[in-house]
């Protein structure tokens, strides 16, 4: 059994996952709440927060999935990237837990783990496959031939499209963290109302959100507060239908390539409706993790640590966190 650790971002997250890829228990301590109250993520109060809840959540998991430490074979933890006191924070607890038993350590990359939540059981995807995922902080689209990695296709040239959503939400008056909101506004909106950029501009497999949020900021100035407000919803369908629009866009193109084409999607965007409905409507076999294993979660870190080579006792103790891929 596989102890997993998750503290990238603002969620702390602690997992318990069999060799075979059953996910035993998944739990998860979201801090938006602490966060909303600033707009966004503040590094140094998901940090703090990380430190109070981590030893909880790892208790949490463990009950959960009715198992003693005695049980756990290896801790896995996320390395990187993400914002770096965060990370250390997951990483330092999962040296001490594995330390404590003389237990070997897997450090896990958090994109990798975002694939590896379409291989849990018990339908796991078998690669090949293409990826697609999007998240707060990345936007890939990647060829996965192996358990143990990928290729990557293309990646966003500026702004992720999770960071779209966030940025999109904030310029409409929504709270953090802006995807969920912004997209629960849309479902009451109509997409034709407006018409926004979808990066179309940038060649090959790469994508472009920056002049979205522009073209968004532009709309709403033009229109005014009070006519924002009343075509909120209406604005809300137009941005989420070009976000999904340059995703898929880019996901077809890269299928095109493809002798035998199938898709995965993963990362914290793959949780949108949308983006959901329109890959399951491509028309080749998709696999599409459920929500909670697409935002950030220990049990696809868990699951990727399957196919990564673990460090014995001692020699993971030195082991850094990195903030960047
Ligand atoms: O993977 P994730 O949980 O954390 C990172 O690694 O970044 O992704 C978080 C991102 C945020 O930008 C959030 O707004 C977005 O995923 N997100 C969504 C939805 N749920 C989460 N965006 C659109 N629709 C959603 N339902
Ligand atoms: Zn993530």
């Amino acid at each position: 059994m596989i102890l997993a650790l998750e503290t990238s971002c603002d969620d702390t997250c602690a997992a318990v996952v069999s060799a075979d890829g059953r996910i035993l228990s998944n739990q998860i301590a979201s801090q938006g709440l602490l966060h909303a109250r600033y707009g966004g993520v503040v590094p140094e109060i998901a940090s703090r927060h990380h430190l109070e809840l981590v030893d909880a959540i790892t208790a949490d998991a463990l009950e959960r999935a009715g198992a003693g430490l005695d049980e756990i074979e290896t801790v896995a933890v996320t390395r990187g990237p993400g914002l770096i006191g965060a990370l250390l924070v997951g990483l330092s607890s999962a040296k001490a837990l594995a330390a404590a038993r003389r237990l070997p350590l897997t450090p896990v990359d958090h994109l990798r783990g975002h694939v590896a939540a379409n291989f849990v059981a018990p339908a796991p995807m078998e690669p090949p496959f293409v990826c697609l995922i999007a998240s707060g902080g990345h936007t890939l689209l990647t060829r996965v031939s192996d358990h143990a990695g990928y290729e990557v296709l293309g990646q966003t040239l500026d702004d992720a499209a999770g960071e779209a959503f966030d940025k999109g939400a904030r310029l409409l008056g929504l709270g953090y963290p802006g995807g969920p909101a912004l997209s629960r506004l849309a479902a009451g909106g109509d997409a034709a109302a407006f018409d926004f950029p979808t990066g179309a501009r940038v060649a090959g497999l790469d994508f472009s959100f920056a002049g979205l949020k522009t073209a968004l900021l532009y709309k709403i100035r033009d229109l005014g507060p009070e006519e924002t407000r009343r075509r909120a919803a209406d604005l809300a369908a137009a941005y989420e239908h070009a976000i999904v629009e340059a995703l898929t866009a880019r996901v077809v193109r890269a299928l095109e390539a493809e002798a035998e084409p199938r898709l995965a999607i993963g990362g914290g965007v793959a949780a949108n409706r949308l983006l959901r409905e329109r890959a399951a409507a491509l028309g080749v076999p998709v696999h599409v993790p459920p929500p909670e294993l697409c935002t950030d979660n220990a049990a696809m870190i868990g699951s990727a640590a399957r196919w990564v080579e673990p460090l014995a006792f001692p020699d993971y103790l030195g082991l850094d966190a990195y903030a960047t891929a």
